[in-house]
């Protein structure tokens, strides 16, 4: 294989220390190697996994240790994290940003050797994150600068800010292991809460160039970053009850078993973002070449591994031959390639995702649909070639399980109300495609499609950006609103000061915005 060197590993990366309470410490204990679904030469010559480097394992007692110094660097509102003055923690951010641009390189290549992202698409997910912190630090200064004033209502003067809810706990998925992880912890923290963060099972090493940058960029304990399984670390984190928010991007079996630990469930907040299904719905009179354009990159984009992918096409039965027909061309003539070669198609990095690929479709197949394209179902050792799979019906599992994966269910129909009453019935319910011109057909549909889902794409595949967007989902895909502005109200809570209107108090608040002596109360305004 030839291998770009700027993009070549030369020698595994053994990373060997976590973030505690500020302390960069090195591991001694046990260890998890990290390998890469890219086959190359092993020691002794043979295609195998790429063995990337290793990351530590820790235990129980560190996970606590975490738990610890988030809960003290909170300290019970008292914190200087959570009590110093809106510019000071955006001073923090910046420096952050600023430190973490210089491992622009190192995190694009572990993106695509860890994850099998392509180069574009890695290049994207590390712009697109330092773009997030850049804009999340312009909302939050325009958040302050909407709050540096009284009300007077009743006779009650009122001073009212977003204040932080406590400690985070941040666990993000491994499709977007920068990205979406760092859109939970970024707003988390800036708002003044305290943060335990562990990176994904796959995208674990590329947060290893970042530690460096958050211990140099924030106060002890406010950014915690440990390594190890979810199970052994965020299960005793979430049973002392001392995570005030659960911030989780991946799957609500994850999410409702973590809910379940916490001792006082009443006090824990969740910003979740979960699985969907997000079907697309095809009418006659749509636009067949832009139709399939927008249905490629919808349902294979990172092979489909995103919440937000196609998962499910329902196509008109009037268009359903032409469509079907250029759609599995326009399939079966995608390369596979490596990351570096930009490719759409790249290796699954779960090991078990081929096998589980396949079983979807073998399980189709048996319950009656065909896959329609010659190259669907190709396997090499890394990779299924995605099968277009027609006719689906109810009882197949592609259609009930999110596949996160390249297959692609296909039903057709003649009356509107089949994908419509699908979607009711749906345990899911993030965003829709609707492809088709028709303004009399159209019009009443998005008024519907609209109170199923929470975005509705007009002859445009499902996406979550642009991140000044609200991104969320009904029923089992999310919990809370995220997007720019709307995360830093999820990890936050509105909370003011009043004081009856009389001469003695109004002499007090006077007295305190002169002295400075509070950094909540200020009507300072941010530049
Ligand atoms: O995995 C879900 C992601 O939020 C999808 O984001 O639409 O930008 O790929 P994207």
């Amino acid at each position: 294989m030839n291998i770009p060197t700027q993009y070549s590993i030369d020698s595994p990366f053994h990373h060997n220390s976590f973030l505690i309470d500020g302390e960069l410490t090195i591991w001694d204990g046990p260890t998890a190697d990290v390998f890469s679904s890219i086959h190359t030469p092993n020691k002794t010559g043979v295609s195998a996994p790429t063995h990337l480097g290793s990351v530590p394992d820790m235990d129980e007692a560190h996970a606590l240790k975490a738990v610890d110094a988030a809960t003290n660097a909170f300290n019970k509102g008292k914190g200087e994290w959570p009590t110093m003055k809106v510019a000071d923690r955006i001073a923090c951010m910046e420096r952050f940003v600023n430190l973490m641009k210089l491992q622009r390189d190192s995190v694009i290549k572990l993106l695509m050797w860890e994850i099998g992202k392509n180069l574009q698409d890695s290049e994207k997910e590390f712009d697109r994150t330092v773009d997030y912190i850049v804009d999340t630090i312009n909302d939050y200064k325009d958040i302050d600068r909407d709050s540096a004033k009284f009300h007077n209502h009743g006779g009650v003067f009122a001073h009212i800010r977003r204040g932080p809810i406590g400690v985070v706990l941040c666990l993000g998925p491994y499709n977007y292991p920068l990205n979406e992880t760092f859109a939970l912890l970024i707003p988390a923290i800036i708002m003044g809460n305290t943060a335990i963060f562990k990176p994904a099972k796959h995208g674990v090493l590329l947060i290893a160039p970042l530690l460096k940058a958050f211990k140099e960029s924030f106060p002890p304990g406010v950014v915690n970053i440990i390594f190890g399984r979810g199970r052994t670390v965020a299960t005793p984190i979430m049973k002392t009850g001392k995570v005030d928010v659960l911030a989780l991007i991946g799957h609500s079996s994850s999410a409702l078993s973590l809910q379940d630990l916490h001792p006082k469930k009443s006090r824990l907040r969740l910003v979740l973002g979960l699985e969907a299904k997000n079907p697309a719905i095809i009418f006659a009179d749509a636009d067949l070449d832009k139709t399939v354009e927008e249905c490629i990159s919808g349902t294979l984009s990172f092979n489909g591994q995103r919440c937000t992918a196609l998962k499910i096409l329902y196509v008109h039965e009037d268009i359903k031959e032409a469509f079907l027909s250029k759609f599995t061309k326009a399939v079966d003539a995608l390369k596979l390639g490596m990351p570096w070669e930009n490719t759409l198609l790249t290796p699954l990095p779960e090991p078990n995702k081929p096998d589980y690929i396949q079983e979807l479709i073998d399980d189709a197949v048996s319950k009656g649909a065909k896959v329609l394209n010659p190259r669907g179902g190709e396997r090499t050792e890394n990779y299924i070639f995605p099968a277009v799979l027609y006719p689906v019906t109810h009882d197949m599992r592609v259609y009930e399980e999110e596949q996160f994966g390249p297959v692609i269910p296909v039903i057709s129909f003649s009356d509107v109300d089949t994908p419509l009453d699908d979607m009711a019935a749906s345990m899911y319910g993030q965003q829709v495609s609707l492809f088709g011109k028709d303004v009399d057909m159209i019009g009443p549909l998005i008024d519907t499609l609209a109170n199923l889902v929470c975005r509705v794409n007009l002859n445009s595949s499902c996406q979550r950006g642009p991140d000044v967007y609200p991104f969320t989902g009904r029923k089992n895909s999310a919990v809370s609103t995220l997007s720019v502005r709307d995360a830093l109200r999820s990890f936050s809570i509105r909370t003011f000061v009043a004081t009856k209107d009389n001469e003695g108090n109004k002499e007090i608040l006077r007295e305190l915005l002169d002295t400075h002596k509070s950094n909540f109360i200020s009507t300072d305004y941010l530049l």
